[in-house]
């Protein structure tokens, strides 16, 4: 461009932005309101000193000044300074900048009118930074968008700018959450603890985890194979507990310690996990421990009449209501026959009563069609509708005077790998809930139908408490590793996080598809407190490591270490081997294992094994290349063809879909567990 036109543009264009004032970026969820100002902007250096207002340090639990540690840390990781001053309960801002966090901010509403303590203010000037939360949880909310304004304006090496100006920021629903299924697939508490941290950044807080359920196949369910079909029951009953056999096997079952810590990792970050174990229906770890509970001829389903069955899910809720700090949780009862209405009804009343009178808590059931002339479910159950029109109808509810919660699964489902006729999406329909409800708008909490403006409400109807979106295992543990079940949670989290915050048409301020788009991938890569993107640092260019093997004794010197854990897909592990037996392992770290023998890939979680259908040749060399992408992970081997590791996944037992796995490449440990021959040359490269 010819300077005498750059000239006159800068001078009109300095004329103009001189005294004006930037506004934030677009985070995710968009914050209800800023005014900028025209003074300069925060600088983040590694002088800044996290502050806490000493008369609210110790309120809450975790308490304010837990929130600004953790805030700290995550402050440290994302600016990659290497020293940030310890956090001070002080309201001396001295000198130089500062990160101020405090209590005291206004009485915000949820847009039903009800108070929350979930609202922040937020103000900005040159050298210190106010957070004001209503309560903890508002404070802990506010730290969430100053690390995302700090990374969405800043520049990658760390200097990061926020502009002035002030703001105010606070939900328009109590209830934000997203539920896994964790009763047909088995689940770590590390990787369920990471969910919860990731979600945190995006301000949900509620991680409903479903903990009891089974694989569904009419062929096992209603032949004498219903023993054998693959159930789980997630919380491990303490040594000489009565309710021992409920676990079908026990590695796949958390211990009072490991639950404990990810609660506790999840309510540091402001997310509460509310559990739930699913019965009458979807109990079939029940009846393979006691079989004389199951409904004659449906082993998924317990006999409510028989004496024996309430008392023993009692006994079950008895055993772990302690464990659980949230104040709320989910007794499932779905999917149970519509004929036993009356008892149905009266056994989830039953259980309101018992859990609250053994707890304090109250319960969620989900919505279940279940006519009775003579009773109806206690107003004190909140209702989690997912299902027209054999559920229950929301506004109907509403209007009866239950608490309602959407996870209508038009919207709000979503299954493993495959669901059956392509019913739900691998991730959150985006254009359904940007512009899916009924004359084009958003989709929001109070929206249940796409096409029927009387099945939805308005933002602040009374008793719609929020939504929470679901994803299903119905395949079960071989259908997908950790990796991939985060994939399909990523982008669906940080949408959630928007339109359970924010809806669609109340706030000027909310995302727009487009301005979703622009910052979700800074978001996503720079979430702190865990690594579910299993992203490394390459040693030079794409390459994470080059080694060159030749000569290394494994029988006499062992396995050799990389240092790097897990990478994630795309990704291409080249090397040339030399196996002389069929045992051991060529690669292993903590997600995956790849072994000689059938080049089987380990998911290491579930201990789930995926295998070739034929092994490298031993005593000779072979040059293997496993490429992985986001949907498929393939070798080629001595450069003939590409042959890809799949799994094959039952669909209701109507047909076995094969389906590809996508797997994080085992990097940490090479010629491992009494790996056998030689290696040459073996790299690891980013990209497929
Ligand atoms: C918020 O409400 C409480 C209780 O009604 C009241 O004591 C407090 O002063 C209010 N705070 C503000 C900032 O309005
Ligand atoms: C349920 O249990 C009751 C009481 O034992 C029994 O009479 C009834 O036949 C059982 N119903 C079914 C369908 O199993
Ligand atoms: C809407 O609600 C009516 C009852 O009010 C119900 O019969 C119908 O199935 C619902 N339709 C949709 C599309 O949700
Ligand atoms: C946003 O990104 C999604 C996923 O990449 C894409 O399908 C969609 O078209 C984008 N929308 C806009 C408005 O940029
Ligand atoms: C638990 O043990 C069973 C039986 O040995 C095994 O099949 C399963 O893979 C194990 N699960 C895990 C997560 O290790
Ligand atoms: C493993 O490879 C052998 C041939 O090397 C083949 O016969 C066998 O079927 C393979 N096993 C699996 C589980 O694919
Ligand atoms: C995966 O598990 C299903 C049971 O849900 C089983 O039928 C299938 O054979 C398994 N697939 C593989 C590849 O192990
Ligand atoms: C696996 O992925 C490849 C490459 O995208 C594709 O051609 C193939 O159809 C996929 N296989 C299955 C079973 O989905």
């Amino acid at each position: 461009m010819p300077l005498m036109v750059l000239v006159p543009s800068i001078i009109v264009s300095l004329l103009v932005l001189a005294p004006s004032a930037v506004t934030l970026a677009p985070q995710i969820p968009s914050i209800a309101s800023f005014q900028p100002s025209s003074g300069p902007p925060f600088i983040l250096t590694p002088a800044v000193r996290v502050l806490v207002d000493p008369s609210y340090a110790n309120t809450g639990s975790p308490s304010l000044i837990d929130f600004a540690n953790t805030f700290r840390e995550d402050l440290l990781e994302m600016s990659g300074f290497d020293y940030l001053p310890s956090v001070v309960p002080t309201s001396d801002f001295g000198i130089g900048v500062a990160i101020y966090l405090t209590l005291g901010a206004g009485n915000y509403s949820l847009y039903n009118g009800e108070p929350t303590e979930e609202g922040y203010e937020i103000d900005i000037s040159s050298d210190v930074i106010t957070i004001k939360g209503t309560g903890v949880l508002g404070a802990w909310w506010g730290t969430r968008s100053f690390l995302q304004q700090a990374v969405l304006g800043g520049t990658p090496s760390g200097f990061m700018t926020i502009p002035a100006g002030s703001g105010w920021d606070a939900p328009g629903w109590e209830v934000r959450g997203f539920m896994l299924d964790a009763g047909r697939h088995w689940f770590e508490t590390s990787f369920l603890t990471d969910l919860c941290i990731y979600a945190s950044f995006f301000k949900l807080n509620e991680f409903h985890i479903h903990a009891s359920d089974n694989l569904w196949d009419p062929n096992w369910l209603y032949t004498d194979l219903w023993p054998e079909l693959y159930s789980g029951f997630r919380f491990r009953p303490a040594d000489g507990s009565p309710n021992y056999g409920v676990v079908p096997q026990l590695n796949d079952s958390w211990s009072q310690t490991d639950f404990q810590a990810m609660q506790t990792g999840c309510a540091a970050h402001g997310v509460t996990i509310v559990p739930e174990i699913d019965t009458p229906g979807h109990s079939l770890a029940i009846s393979q421990w006691k079989p004389e509970l199951m409904l004659a001829g449906n082993p998924d389903q317990l006999n409510l009449s028989y004496p024996d069955t309430i008392p023993t899910i009692q006994g079950l809720w008895q055993e772990f209501l302690p464990w659980f700090t949230s104040s709320e949780v989910s007794i499932g009862a779905d999917e149970y026959p519509s004929q036993y209405a009356d008892e149905y009804i009266s056994f989830v009343n039953e259980m309101s009563d018992y859990i609250y009178a053994q707890s304090g808590k109250s319960i969620r059931a989900w919505g279940t069609y279940e006519p009775s002339d003579t009773s109806s479910i206690s107003k004190s159950v909140t209702i989690q509708h997912w299902d027209f029109p054999g559920d229950t109808i929301p506004v109907q509810l509403l209007a009866e005077g239950y608490r309602v919660i959407n996870s209508e699964q038009t919207f709000l489902y979503l299954d493993g790998k495959t669901s059956d006729g392509d019913e739900f999406p691998l991730s959150l329909n985006e254009p359904l809930l940007w512009s899916g409800a009924p004359g084009g708008a958003g989709w929001a909490p109070n929206i249940f139908s796409a096409s029927d403006a009387s099945n939805n409400t308005y933002p602040g109807a009374p008793g719609l408490r929020g939504a929470i979106f679901a994803l299903w295992e119905d395949w079960g543990n071989n259908a997908t590793d950790p990796w991939e079940v985060y994939q399909q949670l990523a982008r669906s989290v940080a949408i959630f996080g928007e339109k359970t915050w924010a809806g669609s048409g109340v706030r000027s301020t909310q995302l727009t598809a487009g301005t979703f788009n622009a910052s979700y991938p800074v978001l996503n890569a720079r979430a702190p407190g865990q690594n579910l993107n299993r992203a490394v640092q390459p040693a030079y260019g794409d390459m994470v490591f080059s080694l060159d093997l030749e000569g290394h004794d494994f029988t006499t010197s062992g396995p050799v270490t990389t240092g790097v854990q897990s990478v994630a897909p795309p990704y291409t592990l080249s090397f040339a081997v030399t196996p002389t037996s069929g045992t051991g392992t060529l690669f292993r770290g903590e997600d995956t294992a790849l072994l000689v023998q059938n080049l089987t890939f380990v998911d290491v979680a579930t201990n789930t094994y995926f295998s070739l259908p034929f092994s490298l040749p031993l005593g000779v060399p072979s040059v293997v290349e496993v490429h992985a992408a986001a949907q498929y992970t393939y070798a080629i081997i001595n450069a003939q063809g590409e042959v890809y590791w799949t799994t094959l996944m039952d669909i209701w037992g109507e047909r076995m879909q094969l389906g590809n796995m996508s797997f994080p490449a085992p990097a940490l440990t090479i010629g491992a567990d009494g790996f056998e021959g030689a290696f040459g040359l073996v790299q690891l490269r980013l990209g497929a």
